[in-house]
């Protein structure tokens, strides 16, 4: 990997991105595909940083991946300093060229993104106006998404805000229901997997997503200290959402 990229904490992966430090080109599929909607969330997302009221902002993506759907929001935007984090080796090395594209200074960082949060919570030294994160969160235990919630608020500045993509499970359907609910829809329309991607996916799903329900995640960042959230989009057909959390 390129000295370009700093390492902070352990670098162990987590079987959460496990899968994505292996088979980056599948996740590549589900992307090309607009299996999870990314094309529309971007798109909102894109029209949010555009209308962002400070002159200029500093942007931290947590679980950044191969940055290629992120840049596409940025190239244009008023931004003076990007960081994404991941685990990630194979997205990584795409990144380290998508995020050329990105005005401004810019930084890849590989470690675990609890890690990476925690220690900017310690060292006091580096701020963000936007914290973002796109279908990483989920990963974490419920425990472990109200820490790193509370250690994201600790490092926004006044007047900033959390971005957050992910899935969600409805209000009283058991993780074992989501999970199965999941599973058709991929089984049904994510035509361009192989068999052995289809089960990958589906085994990564089993060991590792913990998906909340919305009002778990709302009483999340209320307990965290953000003032105001809103959920600028809901997909109708896959179970995902963008919340904006204002500090
Ligand atoms: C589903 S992908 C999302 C990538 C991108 N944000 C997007 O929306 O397309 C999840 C990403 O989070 C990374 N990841 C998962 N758990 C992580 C952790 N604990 N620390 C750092 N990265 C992690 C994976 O390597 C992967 O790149």
């Amino acid at each position: 990997m390129s000295k370009d990229i700093v390492k902070i904490g352990n670098q162990t992966l987590p079987s959460s991105a496990e899968v994505f430090a292996k088979n980056w080109q599948m996740y590549q599929k589900i992307l090309k595909h607009n299996y999870i909607r990314h094309k529309e969330m971007y798109d909102i997302l894109h029209q949010f940083i555009l209308n962002y009221p400070a002159k200029s902002f500093s942007f931290l993506d947590l679980g950044c991946g191969d940055l290629s759907t992120i840049t596409p929001c940025l190239v244009d935007s008023n931004i003076y300093s990007y960081i994404g984090v991941d685990l990630s080796p194979q997205a990584l090395e795409i990144a380290q060229k998508n995020i050329t594209y990105i005005p401004g200074e810019k930084r890849l960082i590989t470690g675990n993104i609890k890690d990476v949060v925690q220690e900017l919570v310690s060292t006091k030294n580096l701020k963000f106006d936007i914290v973002f994160s796109s279908y990483t969160i989920h990963h974490l235990s419920t425990l472990d998404k109200q820490n790193l919630i509370n250690d994201i608020w600790q490092i926004l500045n006044p007047n900033s805000c959390f971005i957050f993509i992910d899935t969600f499970r409805e209000e009283g359907e058991s993780r074992d229901r989501y999970l199965a609910k999941y599973w058709q829809n991929i089984n049904k329309n994510w035509f361009s997997l192989t068999k052995d991607e289809i089960y990958l996916a589906i085994t990564h799903m089993k060991n590792c997503d913990f998906p909340e329900t919305e009002n778990t995640i709302l009483n999340q960042v209320k307990n965290a200290g953000f003032s105001k959230c809103e959920f600028i989009y809901r997909d109708q057909e896959h179970p995902g959402y963008l919340l904006v959390c204002y500090k």
